[in-house]
């Protein structure tokens, strides 16, 4: 209950529906499609909070892959709808690019809607972003060069351009000469102007397809919550990218933390209902930046093809590591996890043993935590723990997993603070272990 006083009465929660949280947390990719395919069907509304298409989602059915940049998880789950939340960031022609392949192979795309907060990415995006890119050099963040960044930086600039401006002509084509105007300088170190009128243009083009989906995300959410409704929101990226909390500078430019979703989505805390941790039986990263308890090249290697890690959206080979539980309770405490969920169990059948971080020492051999990710010559401290041959994808009760495997299991809830309450086995649709 909350606190009172004489005068101040206690609080009573006034829920009707509720919000669960689903996020990522590590470097991004730990599986969040897959867990979110899974429970969508439980919910009214899958609600995308934050991020855009440097997000690859995937969801295999058969030898089918389905990758979703933006729209969320939930696209198999014919009951359920799916909403683009207000802190996102969008590209006009990748999301029209995914309606339609989602139409093409059957998805009803009238059930998905996009704030009319959420921010308009433009091709110019793409581009600053790329050139930044360069001109960091060696320094370089490794982005999706997809103008995630710029777009983020225009909506806190305020020369961002949101889908809602998309309803009127007039204001459409004021926003964007303004967008353009504070960005004048860059163009033109860039040596690339954008013409006013062709960004004018291709933008109405692309308004007449996405309108019919653009609604008051703030109502939108909130008439659902208070009708009864139960939201999942899905987290994109993970905890470590988050543009705060995360391994700054090398992160996005998103909140992609718990926190992220009421922000993302226009609710209050107090119709959140749970917090789901997606996390991999390992780690990965792919881009720059601190990675403690990366793998040196041939043991990397070794997770890499086993794990198939490359990046759903780029190609790039994922770097690969042991679990780093200094970094999964550093997640835990910013983001309050009631119960995590761990993917690609199965990917570690076959290692002679498997690493847990379960600290990190600096070059003096003191001890260190997460504040002291990408200090040079910091090591992580690592636990071993016997391996198991055995396939795991066939296995759908824990109680039924090899006693190594479960017993690693066991101690990654031990040394994270958070139970388990559901392990994935295999990229199938159904591989999970209850
Ligand atoms: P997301 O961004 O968090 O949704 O994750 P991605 O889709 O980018 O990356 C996860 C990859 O791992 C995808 O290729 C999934 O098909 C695959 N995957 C997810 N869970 C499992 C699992 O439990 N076992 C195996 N072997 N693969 C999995
Ligand atoms: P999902 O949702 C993994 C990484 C990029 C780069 C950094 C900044 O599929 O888990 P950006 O283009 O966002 O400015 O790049 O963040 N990154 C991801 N890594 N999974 C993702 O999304 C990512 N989205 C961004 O590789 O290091
Ligand atoms: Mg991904």
């Amino acid at each position: 209950m909350a606190s009172s006083n004489a005068l101040l009465p206690p609080v009573e929660h006034r829920r009707a529906g509720s919000v669960d949280i689903v996020l990522g947390i590590q470097w991004g990719d730990e599986g969040k499609g897959r867990v979110i395919d899974l429970l969508a069907g439980d919910y009214a509304i899958v609600a995308r909070f934050g991020g855009g298409d440097n997000a690859g989602h995937s969801i295999q059915v058969g030898d089918q892959k389905l990758a979703l940049r933006i729209v969320p998880s939930g696209a198999l789950v014919p009951s359920t709808k799916l909403h683009i939340g207000a802190g996102t960031v969008v590209s006009l022609n990748g999301l029209i690019t995914e309606l339609d392949a989602l139409a093409a192979i059957g998805v009803d795309i009238s059930r998905i809607t996009i704030s009319d907060r959420a921010q308009i990415v433009f091709p110019f995006h793409a581009a600053l972003d790329q050139a930044a890119e360069r001109a960091r050099g060696g320094a370089a963040i490794g982005t999706t060069g997809r103008g995630i960044g710029p777009a983020y930086v225009d909506r806190v600039g305020r020369a961002g351009v949101t889908f809602g401006d998309l309803r009127t002509p007039a204001i459409l084509a004021e926003r964007i000469r303004l967008s353009l105007l504070a960005k004048a300088p860059l163009f033109a170190a860039a040596g690339e102007v954008p013409g006013e009128d062709d960004v004018v243009a291709q933008t109405r083009a692309a308004a007449e397809r996405l309108l019919p989906h653009v609604v008051d995300g703030v109502a939108y959410i909130n008439e659902a919550l208070e009708r009864g409704d139960d939201v999942l929101a899905e987290g994109a990226q993970g905890t470590l990218l988050d543009v705060t909390y995360g391994s700054y500078p090398y992160v996005t430019s998103s909140s992609t933390i718990a926190g992220g979703a009421c922000t993302g989505l226009g609710i209050g805390p107090g119709a959140v209902r749970s917090v789901t941790g997606v996390v991999k039986a390992y780690c990965t990263r792919v881009g720059g930046g601190p990675f403690p308890s990366e793998l040196p090249d041939d043991e990397a290697a070794r997770l890499r093809e086993a794990g198939r890690e490359f990046g759903v959206v780029t190609g790039r080979p994922r770097r690969c590591g042991w679990f780093d539980a200094v970094a999964a309770r550093y997640a835990n405490r910013v983001n309050g996890l009631d119960r995590l969920i761990v993917t690609k169990l199965d990917v570690l059948s076959g290692f002679e043993r498997v690493g847990i971080v379960t600290g990190y020492r600096r070059a003096d051999g003191s001890p260190a935590g997460v504040e002291a990710m990408g200090e040079p010559g910091l090591k992580p401290e690592i636990e071993y723990h016997p391996g198991w041959s055995e396939s795991l994808r066939e296995v759908r009760h824990v109680k039924n997993l090899p006693r190594d495997a479960r017993a690693y299991l066991d101690r990654l809830a031990n040394v994270t603070g958070v139970p388990v309450a559901l392990v994935s086995v295999g990229p199938e649709r159904t591989a999970f272990a209850a």
